[in-house]
């Protein structure tokens, strides 16, 4: 079932021989959007859900004609009979392709430097989540060290880990402290959490759901998002991502933007959850709120603790931006500096302001608020350089006066 277990040099071998078939790829492309056309109509609802034939992606015996297709590479075959692995299906060769014109998967790797998405200082930074080439192509601080076998130059562990050194804690081969390595459960772990044993990479954070075997999540990419608030493990959570911080049974909620924000605008972008709750312990307990900080306290639990005797002691996550002391003025929504919502109920889409209307004063910062999710073009997965800003975006969006 180990179907992320391959080398970057494997997947952009697989994906020259891929373009071999430009033709069979664009009639694919074109019977593609009349089907999404088809599906999904005009209508901006999202149905993160996967469409078109199953030979795009399944293959009953990873074999035809007697042999292996040439596009498929040489490690499969795949769990669940796919005929590729995570970064097989969300990786692209050039920079400019955001969405894979056959699966419709969208992209998160690019082999040359993304020219797509949100643009600061003239450079733009990928769909959402940013993207991994940065941290593939320019140095470890720029993203998440996903790729097997080549750990993080600076970092031997998750800054802010909670549970690394403890005595019955997972170690460094633990997810929670290193995303290049396969997780190996210790020995009294093992009966609980042997079921996660090999995962890494993408599935330390993506698909990961459950107190045990038998509470997984089967079928992600095929869960129907009834929309527009993805909030339930039948959708599949936002962006599959659950648990971690937010406990078993819990995962992230969200509005999911139906192109992952390639287009985006103050009206036109996901939505986050968020909720203010007390400083954390700093272990890994449930905050029982289907938060996105929460989910990135599952491995950074410390960065959760937040005050000591009345100070703040690290930058508030999940804090409400006051509306006094110039915080007041950040008021039109900017998709580079996200904030998350109290409450999602009943919401139909994204919403274009920050503390107005319904939510005055209930607007939170969080870790998005500041980093992306895969990898940016700056140190420590920011948003903006932190060494050089100085204008009217970044830190400056909140703390208006500070200029
Ligand atoms: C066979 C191709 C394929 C494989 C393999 C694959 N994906 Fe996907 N993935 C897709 C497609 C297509 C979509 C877009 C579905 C849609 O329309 O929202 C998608 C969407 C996603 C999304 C976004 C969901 C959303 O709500 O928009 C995530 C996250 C994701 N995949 C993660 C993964 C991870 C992690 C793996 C490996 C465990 C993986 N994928 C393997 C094709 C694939
Ligand atoms: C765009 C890619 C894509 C297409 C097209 C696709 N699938 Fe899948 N399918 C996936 C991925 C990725 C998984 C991995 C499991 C997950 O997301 O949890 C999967 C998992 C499955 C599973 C196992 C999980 C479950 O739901 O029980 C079945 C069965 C399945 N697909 C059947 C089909 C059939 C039948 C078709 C054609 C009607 C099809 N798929 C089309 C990508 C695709
Ligand atoms: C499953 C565990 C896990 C989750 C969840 C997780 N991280 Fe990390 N994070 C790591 C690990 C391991 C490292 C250190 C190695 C590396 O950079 O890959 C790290 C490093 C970082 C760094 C420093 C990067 C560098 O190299 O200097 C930042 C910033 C960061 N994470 C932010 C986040 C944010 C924001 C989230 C939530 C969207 C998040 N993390 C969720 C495991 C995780
Ligand atoms: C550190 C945790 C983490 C890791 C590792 C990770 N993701 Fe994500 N991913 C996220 C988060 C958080 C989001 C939501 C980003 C947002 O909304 O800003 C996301 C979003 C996505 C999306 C939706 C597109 C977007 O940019 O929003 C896809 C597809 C996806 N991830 C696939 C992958 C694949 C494939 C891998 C491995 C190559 C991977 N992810 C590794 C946390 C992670
Ligand atoms: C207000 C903006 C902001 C918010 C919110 C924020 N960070 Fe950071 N983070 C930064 C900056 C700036 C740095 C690098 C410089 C520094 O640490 O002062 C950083 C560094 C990091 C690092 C690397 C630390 C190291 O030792 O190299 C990690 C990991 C990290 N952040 C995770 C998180 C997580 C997880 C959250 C949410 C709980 C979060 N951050 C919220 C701005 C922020
Ligand atoms: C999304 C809005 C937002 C962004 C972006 C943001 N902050 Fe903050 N910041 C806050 C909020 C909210 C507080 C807490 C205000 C309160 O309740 O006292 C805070 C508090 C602080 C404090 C502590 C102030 C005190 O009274 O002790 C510092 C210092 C700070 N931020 C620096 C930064 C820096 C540097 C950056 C950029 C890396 C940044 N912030 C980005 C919203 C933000």
């Amino acid at each position: 079932m180990d179907y992320t277990r391959r080398s970057q040099k494997v997947c952009k071998g697989s994906y020259h021989n891929r373009y071999r078939n430009k033709g069979i790829l664009y009639s694919s492309f074109i019977t593609l959007i009349v089907t999404v056309i088809a599906i999904k109509g005009f209508s901006r609802l999202v149905y993160a859900k996967v469409i078109g034939v199953c030979s795009n992606c399944h293959t009953m015996h990873y074999s035809q004609n007697g042999t292996q297709e040439p596009e498929w590479g040489d490690e499969g075959p795949y769990g669940y009979l796919l005929t590729k692995d995570c970064l097989g299906c969300h990786t692209a060769t050039d920079g400019g392709t955001w969405k894979d014109p056959v699966t419709g998967a969208p992209i998160v790797y690019n082999l040359s430097e993304p020219s797509y998405g949100i643009e600061y200082n003239g450079v733009k930074q990928g769909l959402a989540g940013g993207n991994f080439y940065w941290v593939e192509h320019l140095d470890d601080t720029r993203g998440h060290n996903i790729f097997p076998g080549n750990p993080d130059d600076n970092l031997a562990i998750a800054p802010g880990e909670a549970w690394a050194y403890s005595p019955d804690g997972c170690g460094s081969n633990s997810c929670h402290s290193n995303l290049d390595r396969p997780f190996q459960a210790s020995q009294s772990f093992d009966p609980i959490h042997g079921y996660l044993n090999g995962r890494y990479g993408c599935r330390g954070c993506h698909m990961v759901s459950g107190y045990n075997r038998f509470s997984q999540i089967k079928s992600w990419h095929h869960a129907n998002d009834s929309g527009p608030v993805v909030d339930s493990k039948e959708e599949g959570w936002f962006r599959f991502l659950s648990g971690h911080y937010s406990g078993y049974e819990h995962g992230v909620a969200g509005i999911e933007d139906d192109d992952w924000q390639y287009t985006y605008s103050k009206s036109d972008h996901n939505e986050y959850l968020g909720k203010q709750v007390a400083s954390g312990t700093g272990s890994f307990v449930s905050i029982g709120a289907n938060t996105m900080t929460a989910f990135c306290c599952g491995c950074h639990g410390v960065f959760h603790v937040k005050k000591s005797a009345g100070e703040w002691i690290r930058h508030p996550v999940d804090r409400i931006i006051p509306i006094t002391n110039g915080y007041e003025l950040y008021t039109e929504y900017d998709p580079l500096v996200p904030v998350a919502r109290p409450d999602l109920t009943g919401w139909t889409g994204p919403r274009a302001t920050v503390n107005q209307g319904g939510t005055v004063q209930k607007d939170m910062v969080m870790c998005l608020s500041c980093h992306r999710a895969h990898g940016s073009p700056y140190p420590d997965i920011l948003r903006w350089d932190y060494s050089t800003i100085m204008d009217e975006k970044g830190c400056i969006t909140c703390h208006t006066t500070k200029k």
